[in-house]
């Protein structure tokens, strides 16, 4: 599709954002449903200007990456009520409502979705008990899409009293590291950078507690296979690489911005080949 008069314009701002993988999931997508768009990355340091400049020059959907997706709340018009509940936006609609002609600006949030739809292709989350290693940004958007999907969550971290806080605010257990050989949970989710590259052999749970979850998935992508994935294969677990909730965040942000059915395939693969896997 060639660029034009009517090209429709998306893109992400955060800092830095010279390695997202955005660009190339979003513009494969468009590419494969025909739609005429193009998504770029801006590297901005204030998000209230950004907002700001992004509805005067006509931009329809935005993401929001680090370091922008709290700050970015205050300056947008409405907010999907789990992105407020979560407190971080990673995503942007720029609309006109049908009796305006102003551009209102919408956030959400669709990390949550994102690790529910990547679970959920391999196990029934209602009901379903899950012990998620981490308590930052990740580990609160997977945690409250956890809870909205009927899962008991129970919350591990290094630094307790961060653990502690996440735990409670999603309403759910904590378990300090040192107490995990006695959690029983049917899936484990990493969300802590532990076992990225270059640092391959990092694992964030004793391996010998792996036999007992059923699916393990890791939000760490870079490599594909990390230590952790391949040793809860050998364990017998099902497995969910770190692209997944990539991906899968990715489709519905295109859902809200074309509302259309995303192409969840083309966009894995864009990924894949960014990834030179
Ligand atoms: P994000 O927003 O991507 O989730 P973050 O807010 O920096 O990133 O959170 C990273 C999480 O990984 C935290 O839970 C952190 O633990 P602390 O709260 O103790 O800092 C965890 N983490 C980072 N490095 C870790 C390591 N080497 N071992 C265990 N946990 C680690």
């Amino acid at each position: 599709m060639e660029i034009d008069g009517k090209t429709r314009l998306y893109g992400i701002i955060g800092h830095p954002v010279g390695h997202s993988m955005s660009p190339a999931m979003h513009n494969a997508a468009f590419a494969a449903t025909g739609i005429n768009g193009v998504y770029v990355a801006m590297d901005v340091a204030d998000a209230g200007r950004a907002v700001t400049a992004l509805r005067e020059l006509g931009f329809v959907g935005v993401s929001v990456t680090v370091p922008h997706k709290e700050a970015v709340m205050a300056h947008v018009d409405e907010i999907d009520p789990v992105a407020r509940r979560i407190g971080a936006v990673n995503t942007l609609l720029f609309y006109r409502r049908p009796e305006g002609h102003e551009v209102v600006v919408r956030g959400f949030n669709t990390d949550w979705q994102g690790s529910n739809l990547a679970l959920a292709g391999k196990i029934r989350l209602a009901g379903s008990r899950v012990l998620v290693l981490g308590a930052g940004g990740a580990a609160r958007a997977v945690g409250f899409g956890l809870v909205e999907a009927g899962a008991e969550v129970i919350i591990s971290n290094r630094s307790e009293d961060r653990g502690i806080a996440l735990a409670r605010s999603l309403g759910c257990r904590f378990a300090a590291p040192g107490q995990l050989a006695e959690v029983r949970a049917d899936v484990l989710v990493n969300t802590t950078p532990v076992g990225m590259a270059p640092h391959v052999d990092g694992l964030p749970i004793d391996p010998a507690l792996l036999p007992g979850f059923r699916l393990v998935m890791d939000i760490v992508y870079a490599p594909l296979e990390t230590r952790l994935l391949r040793e809860a294969a050998a364990a017998g677990c099902q497995v969910i690489d770190g692209l997944a909730m990539l991906q899968y965040q990715a489709a519905v942000q295109f859902k809200i911005w074309t509302g259309r059915q995303p192409p969840v395939d083309v966009m894995r693969r864009a990924l894949l080949e960014r990834l030179g896997a």
